[in-house]
């Protein structure tokens, strides 16, 4: 279908890549002062994933990209663009979509990074929808991708309990009909970009021997203020995109959430009046996995079965930035 731009975006392909060590609450309890009792009640988390040393972003976001391409039917010589949404890089320069466009031969592709953190992967499915409708780009190649382990502070408790590693990849592509992304909203606050950060590594505080002795190069985070910010932008954020798709709470089939702490997605989709049994969790098993944790979640939506055609899908997300977001599709079909 064309909208007033053009043709609607369209997901025809997910794939993830996940590493397979597995660190338990109970692996972190002999780390730092938690239980895993409390880690279960206060976030839904039982175990996440940690890439091996061995193992950077673009490495599994490579994994999560071939099997996105293979479900689309898409070779990667015919993929033109790729979006790498992460906070963690493989190295600062050259950025990180370059050594997964290097990983999975995509040779006709542009690429870049997209640094919007845990709502990455909302504000790249905006980006994808731009550059498709202008015409000029074709086959999108969509990932979040982090490798948070390598940022955090495992004498933290705070932030020690909460973050896991992985990748999630999308294909995404012009639609044939009314099927793909309807309606998105994003937003940014910088005046609670303390609230979650690394201080030290960029050009404020750049990488020395003290900043590294004062842990300043891992993520320093207000859990318990962001918390509440999260529920409200979220639900906020759903009803601007479904009003602009034309839509209600009642429309929506599925909520597939960024995954930060159940307790926040229980609460934004109560908010929602939307059912328990309509929201889609898997904090339990990954943790937070920032700018992946939405297309690791549709994936394995769709790999259950869940989402059948023309259903209305939200997605929503909230992290550092602060930034947040929200998007609206109506789903089509997978495969080519
Ligand atoms: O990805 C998007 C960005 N991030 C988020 O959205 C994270 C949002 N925030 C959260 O998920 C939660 O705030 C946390 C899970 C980080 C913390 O849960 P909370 O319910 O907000 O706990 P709290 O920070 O208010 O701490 C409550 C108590 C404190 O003890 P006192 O002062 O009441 O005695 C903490 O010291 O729990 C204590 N505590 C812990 N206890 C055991 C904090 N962390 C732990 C821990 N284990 N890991």
């Amino acid at each position: 279908m064309f909208n007033k731009h053009g043709r609607l975006a369209t997901i025809t392909g997910l794939g993830i890549g996940l590493p397979d060590t597995v660190l338990t609450n109970h692996d972190l309890e002999k780390m730092i002062d938690t239980s895993d009792e409390w880690i279960r009640e206060r976030t839904g988390i039982r175990e996440r994933r940690i890439a091996g040393p061995q193992q950077a972003t673009s490495d599994m976001a490579a994994v999560a990209a071939k099997m996105a391409m293979e479900q689309a039917g898409v070779e990667p010589g015919e993929i033109d663009m790729i979006i790498l949404c992460t906070v963690t890089p493989d190295r600062f320069v050259p950025m990180g979509a370059s050594n997964l466009q290097e990983k999975i031969n995509a040779t006709r592709a542009a690429a870049f990074d997209l640094n919007a953190a845990c709502s990455g992967f909302l504000y790249g499915m905006a980006v994808a929808q731009g550059l498709i409708f202008s015409g000029r780009y074709q086959k999108i190649l969509l990932v979040g991708g982090e490798t948070l382990s390598r940022i955090i502070n495992y004498q933290d408790r705070n932030t020690g309990i909460l973050f896991g590693d992985g990748a999630g990849a999308a294909v995404v592509v012009p639609s044939d009909d009314e099927h793909g992304l309807l309606a998105y909203d994003l937003g940014c606050d910088g005046s609670g970009g303390d609230l979650l950060q690394v201080p030290a590594g960029g050009s404020r505080i750049p990488a020395t021997r003290e900043s590294v002795e004062q842990g300043l190069h891992f993520v320093q985070m207000r859990g318990n203020e962001i918390f509440k910010l999260a529920v409200r932008a979220m639900v906020r954020s759903v009803d601007q995109s479904l009003a602009d798709a034309g839509l209600t709470r009642e429309d929506i089939d599925w909520v597939v959430p960024h995954q930060a702490n159940q307790r926040i997605i229980e609460a934004a989709s109560s908010r929602l009046g939307v059912g328990r049994d309509k929201v889609i969790i898997n904090i339990d098993r990954y943790g937070n996995t920032a700018a992946a944790s939405i297309p690791i979640a549709l994936y394995e939506t769709a790999q259950r079965g869940l989402l059948k055609e023309g259903d209305i899908v939200a997605l929503t997300g909230f992290g550092a930035g602060l930034t947040w977001g929200s998007a609206i599709i109506r789903w089509g079909r997978l495969g080519e």
